[in-house]
């Protein structure tokens, strides 16, 4: 990677009377940045922004979010036409090396990633250790983690060919795993993967197919199924990619830091909040109980919180969730479930949220797990299993960060700081006098 940032004037600030310029920098697009590398050096004070609201982690050239707008560029393409018109495997090519590939690249990389989707043959063994009523995100972190005890000749961060063989073998082996996960929970044989196989129908295959009988896929579903890999593939500095940026900057290997960031999407204010949503809305129940619940998000004393709603960046609609509206609608249709009595709640919830003072001046719209935990349960998935398929699409989203990272002249090990406010020295009191 090439830092591209370019100089822009300085800042300057004022502090016990005495004045510091700090350099201003631009990017190609969105704010710029006050450059504080030298801040505790020049004035011997840390700045202070627990949750990271205002602070850029690093230089990047992969996905541009305007959250006022509600805009989202994988490498500077609108997240609608991706949706629209490519499919993951070329979106994959697109975030990882910055261009649409040519029919030929498109044409090797997808041969690359379907001939790396099966497994060390001693590694379903693993699954073997877990409880089957395991929660499928504790089978996901341990058994990526553990990929680096498998493909150890790939574990080699500043070896650019090693780098390529563990990103590719990841994302081609990370459906593979969730489909495994999934089996292993409802006590159904592993299902292998096809190399004849798209990367969504595969999966679909991988999750739904039993060996009683041949299987039938939908065209639809699997499109439907690409489509929400590619709204989910990347994020700019979210909290889990931002967890894969911080266990690669100690130089662990790629395996470790892509175990991080599903431990960090597991959270309920972050990736489980698909499972949180849907959860929601079965527990609301009906629409007669909607306001009963948003009066319960509005309550300071309440820690409820309309999952699906809100979000750090977007305080316009999220485009995404846009996309995945729709293509809720289509699945429905598709399996016959248009009244689905969720669907129904979650349409007059979203109504009534966008139309409630509270909601309006917070700028909560629906974000992308609003719709997505409905498409999945209607495509059969259990609700345990939304998070696992957004760590799937995720994977290509965090190696190409982890990737950037790796190459970017300007990284080093990331260490904050604090502002402590703890005990200040004193001296220990033997046992005999406390
Ligand atoms: C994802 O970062 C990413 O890019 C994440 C993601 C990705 O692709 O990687 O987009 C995926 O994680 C989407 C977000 C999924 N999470 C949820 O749907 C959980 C519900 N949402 C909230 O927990 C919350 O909105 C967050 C966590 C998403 C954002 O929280 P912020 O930015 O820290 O905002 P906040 O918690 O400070 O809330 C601002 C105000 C607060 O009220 P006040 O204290 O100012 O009075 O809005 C309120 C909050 O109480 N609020 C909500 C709310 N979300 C925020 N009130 C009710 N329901 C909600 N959902």
């Amino acid at each position: 990677m090439e830092n591209k940032a370019k100089p822009n004037g300085t800042a300057t600030l004022t502090v016990n009377g005495q004045s510091y310029d700090l350099p201003v920098m631009s990017g190609e697009i969105g704010p710029d940045v006050i450059d504080i590398r030298k801040l505790y050096a020049q004035t011997g004070m840390f700045t202070f922004d627990p949750g990271f609201t205002s602070t850029a982690s690093c230089e990047s050239q992969i996905t541009y979010i305007d959250g006022g707008e509600g805009t989202l560029l994988y490498r500077g393409y609108p997240i609608d036409q991706l949706a629209d018109q490519s499919n993951f495997m070329e979106v994959c090519y697109l975030l990882l090396h910055g261009e649409l590939p040519s029919s030929k690249e498109f044409e090797d990389f997808d041969w690359t990633i379907r001939r790396h989707s099966m497994l060390h043959d001693q590694f379903d063994q693993f699954f073997r250790g877990f409880r089957r009523d395991a929660h499928p995100m504790a089978i996901m972190v341990g058994t990526v983690g553990a990929l680096a005890a498998f493909y150890h000749d790939s574990t080699d961060i500043n070896d650019p060919e090693a780098r390529t063989i563990a990103s590719h073998r990841m994302i081609a082996k990370m459906p593979t795993i969730a489909a495994r996960a999934y089996k292993y929970s409802i006590g159904q044989p592993f299902i292998s993967p096809r190399n004849e196989m798209d990367y969504a129908s595969n999966f679909l295959r991988q999750c739904f197919a039993v060996p009683a009988e041949d299987y039938k896929g939908s065209d639809v579903l699997a499109k439907a199924m690409d489509k929400i890999f590619i709204l989910h593939a990347d994020h700019e500095q979210n909290a889990s990619t931002s967890t894969v940026r911080l266990a690669g900057s100690s130089g662990a290997n790629p395996f470790a830091c892509i175990a991080s960031g599903i431990a960090s999407l597991w959270g309920p204010a972050h990736g489980g909040a698909n499972e949180a949503a849907l959860n929601m809305l079965y527990e609301i129940g009906s629409v007669d109980k909607i306001p009963e619940y948003v009066r319960k998000a509005k309550d300071k004393d309440d820690p409820f919180r309309l999952m699906g709603f809100g979000h750090r960046v977007y305080k316009n609609y999220d485009p995404r969730a846009k996309v995945m509206r729709e293509t809720c609608h289509q699945v429905l249709d598709e399996l016959g479930v248009r009244n689905d009595p969720l669907l129904q709640v979650a349409m007059e919830l979203e109504k009534i949220a966008l139309e409630d003072d509270y909601f309006v001046e917070k700028k909560l719209y629906p974000n992308i797990d609003f719709y997505s935990g409905i498409t999945l349960k209607a495509m059969g998935f259990p609700t345990e299993m939304f998070t696992v398929l957004f760590a799937l699409a995720r994977t290509v989203g965090w190696i190409a960060q982890w990737t950037e990272m790796v190459e970017d002249p300007s990284q080093k090990i990331g260490r904050p700081r604090q502002l402590f406010t703890g005990a200040t020295p004193r001296d220990y009191v033997d046992l005999s006098k406390r």
